[in-house]
């Protein structure tokens, strides 16, 4: 199989709407499923186009309340192209035999291939060849060139091209009881005798979106002439184009659209944009040059290249992992820097979450950090113009500083749904999951670990500082003293185990002294408190003032960061709150064989009238996540700062426990526990790792990914390789490196950015080498076991391991 190209065979009307979410298009800026251009949505296709960015709220009526919900709006789908010879049906693979079938996602150029070969009812044998891109230089631009080929017939075909307005959001089951209407429909008329023009608006949030598509037929350079006709719906522009075809003549179809919004900049109109924008876009072969040229320049950034050791089994890894920097980059590119834009947990692939950002930025980022750090800052400032709304938050729920939402969407409210419904049980069942204030720590987490990464000290100084002091406000304020123990606590939330969300028999929503929380909380005032030291006197000055930061606030951060609480049990089992120890152990063996499938237990015992909240089992890393984020090293001093002992063995003994006890019904847990655990038992790292990477790929939980992808583990096990096994950690002015490859692993090389440098890191045998280039005279430092090195432009060194 291709390393470079996800290849299928065959027509399988079943895996339709996975192939669809595997195979999207985008640039950032707008995404389209892969969908065949000739399929409406119906239950085995779901064509859908996203808009970065673009959400709209809308009210339903659920269980007898009033609930409201914003989602990532389907807009109108541009794609449809289709045939009939006339006298005949529509083109349908349904209804046609199918002789020959291939479908090819071409990572290396961004184009989606199909070629096939079908007889309708009577005997005539057609070809089609179709190749579609979203572009990645010109984001507004996408086209689609469809070749069709008589073999043993001519005569006279139509051919329909439209842009469809009438489109709602229906692509996740679950939320079919909800209101899915989000698009008015303005406007629809002809730009000249090829162009359509579609003009559109979400209904709450008055985002204008506007298509034009031009269509054209083309016998090799000739333009063909042709009959055409205006077909116009409410919602609908499509034109008839009728024409004769010669058995063995190929036709070539080019439909090249545009697509802008009101929400774009650098304009006057987003009508008039896609109107200049379709008439300067030139043909279909010119467009896909530059786009090539584009994820050219892509992959000599963010490619690696991996030597396996020996064939594989199933899909190749770097087929795999490159899939997944693909589907990365079409979500957050370079365009995105413009934008005002988060990551949506499940990309611009799909509906599922709705669009939502959670803290999954936390398992994107380092990817990008180290690439092309200035994506992270975009979607950093996507957080930061959203810091009023999380003050108003904390402020609301009776705290200091800010509290950013679990869920977040187009203000930065909290966009946690309040009611959750079980397709298996089919009940709607309150939802406490924005008890996750976790999200706070990680998005310090990321400001810091950007900052180590880039050294920028602009960002730091005027959007990431406040940020951190604001948060690290909050974790003060949020924790309380317990006056008998003489610690600080957390009560009532939730950790990152999603299955938790409140005591056995309790009323009471969330959980008391979550491990995870309570360090995260502990490490974010310490960095609060390092960023102030580090601040030119000026901007510290000018910030303390603006904050109205006092002596004794920081003197109690300090404080609440040196007797922070945290539980045990056992021989040193970091507790994932408190009495998790007195939870029921779970018989694992026992539902594994009544249910088989057991990620989604959550949903398993709620349909049997049990609850999780009863037991010992995780859906995902949680305590774990400590590992996951932090050398020992770091830990080791956290722990020492609270005054708990952490041992050589800390670590172990709780992989060991808490990895017997998750089910991972989360993609984020596989790659998790397969990092913790990458050096000390490298065989169940690596099936683990296997597994995450097939999450998408195999839709391991079994129909999630037609709903989206899964952009934090796809992006996890690219990190895998970037930095777990090569041990790249940007800490304290060093970058520490100390590899070890798993045993599949042969070879590894990439090449990164670090503070103003591009390093080539290879890995290969028992040598490490890293080479640095880079316009500043200034050298960097590297950490290879204890020591430090410098490097200068130009420098290579050579490491033995
Ligand atoms: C996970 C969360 C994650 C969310 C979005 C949930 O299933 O439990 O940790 O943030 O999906 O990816």
């Amino acid at each position: 199989m291709s390393q470079w190209s996800l290849i299928y065979e065959n027509f399988d009307p079943a895996q339709e709407m996975r192939r669809e979410a595997l195979c999207t298009l985008g640039n950032g800026y707008f995404a389209t499923r892969g969908a065949a251009p000739e399929a409406d949505a119906n239950g085995g296709h779901y064509p859908g186009t996203y808009l970065a960015g673009g959400y709209n709220r809308l009210v339903s009526q659920v269980a007898g309340r009033e609930v409201e919900n914003e989602d990532l709006v389907n807009m109108p789908n541009w794609l449809p192209l289709t045939f009939r010879i006339v006298g005949g049906e529509w083109f349908d693979l349904h209804r046609v035999d199918i002789l020959a079938y291939r479908q090819e996602l071409d990572l290396k150029q961004g184009v989606l291939l199909r070629s096939l070969r079908f007889k309708d009812g009577q005997g005539r044998v057609t070809r089609l060849a179709s190749r579609c891109l979203v572009h990645m230089q010109q984001p507004h631009l996408a086209a689609l060139e469809t070749t069709l080929t008589a073999e043993n017939w001519s005569g006279r075909i139509e051919i329909r091209s439209a842009l469809d307005g009438r489109v709602v959001n229906d692509g996740v089951a679950r939320y079919r009881g909800l209101g899915n209407r989000h698009l008015e429909l303005l406007e629809t008329r002809t730009l000249d005798a090829e162009t359509l023009f579609l003009r559109v608006r979400t209904n709450q949030s008055r985002i204008e979106v506007v298509q034009a598509a031009a269509t054209r037929l083309w016998d090799n350079d000739q333009p063909l002439s042709c009959e055409r006709q205006t077909l116009v719906e409410p919602g609908f522009i499509g034109q008839l184009i009728a024409l004769d075809i010669a058995e063995e003549t190929p036709l070539s179809i080019e439909k090249i659209i545009s697509l802008h919004s009101s929400k774009d900049r650098a304009m006057s109109e987003c009508g008039r944009e896609a109107q200049e924008s379709i008439m300067r876009a030139g043909r279909f072969r010119d467009l896909l040059q530059s786009h090539v040229l584009a994820w050219g320049h892509l992959w000599g950034r963010f490619d690696m290249g991996i030597g396996m050791n020996g064939p594989e089994p199933g899909p190749p890894t770097v087929l795999v992992l490159r899939l997944h920097i693909f589907h990365l980059l079409q979500t957050v590119s370079l365009h995105i820097m413009d934008l005002d834009a988060g990551v949506p947990a499940r990309g611009l692939h799909g509906e599922a979450y709705r669009g939502h950002v959670f803290w999954d930025e936390l398992f994107i980022f380092p990817f990008l950090n180290l690439r092309v750090p200035e994506i992270t800052r975009a979607l950093l400032m996507y957080r930061y113009r959203r810091l009023d709304a999380a003050r108003a938050a904390a402020r609301k729920a009776g705290y200091d500083g800010a509290m950013y939402p679990w869920q977040s969407g187009s203000d930065g409210r909290e966009e946690t749904q309040r009611l959750h419904f079980n397709p298996k049980s089919g009940r709607w069942n309150p939802d406490k999951s924005y008890l996750q204030r976790h999200v706070n720590a990680a998005i310090a987490y990321n400001i810091w670990q950007y900052f180590q990464v880039t050294q920028d000290m602009e960002f730091l100084s005027f959007y990431g500082a406040i940020m951190m002091l604001e948060i690290a406000r909050f974790w003060a304020s949020i924790a309380t003293y317990n006056e008998e123990l003489e610690r600080y606590e957390i009560l009532g939330v939730m950790g990152p185990d999603e299955y938790h969300d409140a005591y056995p028999d309790s009323e009471r929503p969330g959980l008391d002294n979550s491990a995870y929380t309570n360090l995260m909380a502990v490490w974010v005032l310490c960095r609060a408190l390092e960023v102030l030291e580090l601040l030119p006197q000026e901007r510290r000055q000018e910030l303390s003032e603006t904050l109205a930061l006092r002596p004794e606030e920081l003197a109690r951060w300090g404080d609440v960061s040196r007797r922070m609480r945290v539980v045990f049990h056992g021989d040193g089992i970091i507790s994932q709150f408190e009495r998790y120890d007195r939870l029921q152990e779970f018989d694992w063996e026992g539902y594994r064989k009544k249910y088989g499938d057991i990620q989604r237990l959550d949903r398993v015992l709620d349909a049997e009238g049990d609850t999780p909240n009863r037991y010992q089992v995780s859906k995902q890393a949680d305590v774990l996540m400590l590992f996951y984020l932090f050398s020992s090293e770091e830990l080791s001093a956290l722990f020492k700062r609270l005054d708990y002992p952490f041992g050589y063995d800390t670590i172990p003994k709780n992989i060991d426990y808490y990895l017997k006890r998750t089910s991972h019904g989360s993609t984020l847990s596989r790659v998790t526990h397969s990092w913790v655990l990458a050096r000390s038992d490298r065989e169940v790292s690596w099936r683990l790792f296997a597994e995450a990477l097939m999450s998408d790929v195999e839709d391991i939980q079994d129909g999630t990914t037609p709903e989206g992808i899964h952009l934090g583990a796809m992006a996890s096990t690219v990190d895998m390789m970037q930095r777990a096994y090569t041990g790249v950690e940007a800490r304290e002015g060093v970058l520490w490196l100390n590899p070890q490859l798993p045993k599949t692993i042969d070879s590894l090389c990439m090449h990164i950015h670090y503070r103003n440098k591009s390093l080539t890191i290879t890995v290969s045998g028992d040598v490490l080498k890293v080479e640095v280039a880079g316009v500043s005279s200034e050298a960097i430092k590297i950490g290879f076991k204890n020591d430090i090195y410098e490097l200068r432009h130009g420098q290579t060194k050579e490491f033995t391991l």
